[in-house]
C-alpha cells in the first residue's frame, strides 16, 4: 500500500486529494497544526467524513523538528506540499509571516525528505500568481514569472526552491502551477466563495448586499476536484516535470457574480456596493492558463465547466444557510 502525506489537508485541495488518493487505496498522513486538533469543528470540517480512515500528525510549517520528524517515522511514497498561507490580499497586509511560513515551510518539506525519504515523489503547490502582471496570454510553463504580491513572490521562491532540490539532489519533485479551482469548499475570504455565499443569503433573506472591489479582474477559473486529479497524475510520470493546470478560459469577476445572483433570480446590480477599500495595491488584471502539456502528457483535461461550478457553489450555499 502506497503512502501519502498531505500538508494543508484540512483545505479544500486537501480534502479533495484525500478523497481521491482514499478511493485508489493510499494510505493516508496528513499534517495539522496543534490549533486544529483543539477547534476540529471549526477547521476540520472539510475532512471530518474522512477523519476514522486517515492518519493526523499535528506539526507547524514554522518547526524543522516537526516536520523533519513526521517524515522521519512515516517515510512517505509521495507527498503533498499544500499548507501555506493563500490568501493574496492578506499577504500584503503581513507580508513577512506569508514569505517566512511559505518559503520555509516548503524548504523544511524537501530538506526533511532529502535525508529521510530521498525516494519519495514531492509535489508543490505553485500558483497562476506567479505570472502575475502577464508577460503573454495564455501563460504556459515557458512564460516568464512577475509576481504582485507578497503570495506570489513566497509561490515563486518554493517553486525554484523545488527545482533546485529536482536538479541539485536529484529529488523527483515537481510543481503544479495550478491557475484558481474553486468549490462549496472554498473559503469564505475568496472571492467565488464570497460570491456563492451572499447570492445565497440574499436569496434568503438573511442578507441585503455584497461588497466587492475590483470586478475587472479576470481568472481562469476550474473545480478543485479536477484539479486534483492533476496532481496525482504529475507523481504517476516516469519524469518529474512542472505543468501549468487551467481550463483555458478566464471570466471577469463581474461575470461569475452575474452567473451567481442570475442562478438565484436576482439582478447583482440590485445589492452590489464597490468598496475601494477592497482594491489590492498591485492586482493581477488577467490570468488565462494554457493546459495542452498537461492534455498531451497527463491525459487531462478539466471535466466540470464554469457554469457547473457556479451552479455547485450557489446550490451548496443554498444548503448551507437554509440549515
Ligand atoms: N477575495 C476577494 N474579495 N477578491 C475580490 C473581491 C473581494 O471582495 N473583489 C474583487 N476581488 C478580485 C481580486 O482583486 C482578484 O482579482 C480576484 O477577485 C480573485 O481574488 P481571490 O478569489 O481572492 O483569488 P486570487 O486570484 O487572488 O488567488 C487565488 O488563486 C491563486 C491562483 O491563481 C488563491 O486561491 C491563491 O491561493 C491561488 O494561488
Amino acid at each position: 500500500m502506497k503512502k501519502a502525506l498531505i500538508t494543508g489537508i484540512t483545505g479544500q485541495d486537501g480534502s479533495y486529494l484525500t478523497e481521491l488518493l482514499l478511493s485508489k487505496g493510499y494510505e493516508i498522513h496528513g499534517i495539522v497544526r496543534h490549533v486544529a486538533l483543539e477547534h476540529p469543528q471549526a477547521r476540520m470540517w472539510r475532512i471530518r467524513h474522512l477523519l476514522d480512515r486517515i492518519h493526523i500528525h499535528s506539526a507547524s510549517m514554522e518547526s524543522y523538528a516537526s516536520i523533519f520528524n513526521i517524515i522521519a517515522e512515516i517515510k512517505p511514497d509521495e507527498c503533498y506540499h499544500l499548507a501555506a498561507q493563500s490568501y493574496v490580499s492578506y499577504s500584503f497586509e503581513d507580508e513577512f509571516s506569508t514569505i517566512n511560513t511559505n518559503l520555509n515551510g516548503t524548504h523544511y518539506v524537501l530538506s526533511s525528505l532529502k535525508r529521510q525519504a530521498p525516494d519519495c515523489r514531492f509535489y508543490f503547490a505553485a500558483s497562476s500568481e506567479m505570472f502575475g502582471k502577464v508577460k503573454e496570454t495564455p501563460q504556459t510553463e515557458e512564460t516568464p514569472f512577475h509576481p504582485r504580491s507578497p503570495y506570489g513572490i513566497s509561490k515563486m521562491a518554493g517553486f525554484e526552491l523545488t527545482r533546485n532540490y529536482r536538479e541539485g539532489y536529484g529529488l523527483f519533485a515537481l510543481s503544479g502551477i495550478l491557475f484558481n479551482h474553486e468549490s462549496p469548499r472554498r473559503g469564505g475570504e475568496f472571492v467565488t466563495r464570497k460570491i456563492s455565499s451572499s447570492a445565497a443569503k440574499i436569496k434568503l433573506g438573511l442578507e441585503k448586499k455584497i461588497r466587492l472591489g475590483n470586478l475587472q479582474a479576470k481568472r481562469d477559473w476550474g473545480h478543485a476536484k479536477d484539479y486534483v486529479n492533476a496532481m496525482w497524475l504529475m507523481l504517476q510520470q516516469d519524469e518529474p516535470e512542472d505543468y501549468v493546470i487551467a481550463s483555458g478560459i478566464s471570466h471577469s469577476v463581474e461575470e461569475f457574480l452575474e452567473a451567481a445572483f442570475n442562478y438565484v433570480d436576482l439582478d447583482y446590480r440590485d445589492h452590489l456596493v464597490l468598496d475601494e477599500n477592497l482594491y489590492r495595491p498591485a492586482e493581477v488584471k488577467l490570468l488565462q492558463g494554457d493546459a495542452s502539456n498537461a492534455r498531451k502528457n497527463l491525459n487531462w483535461s478539466p471535466t466540470i465547466s464554469f457554469e457547473e461550478l457556479v451552479k455547485e457553489m450557489v446550490e451548496g450555499d443554498l444548503e448551507w444557510y437554509a440549515k
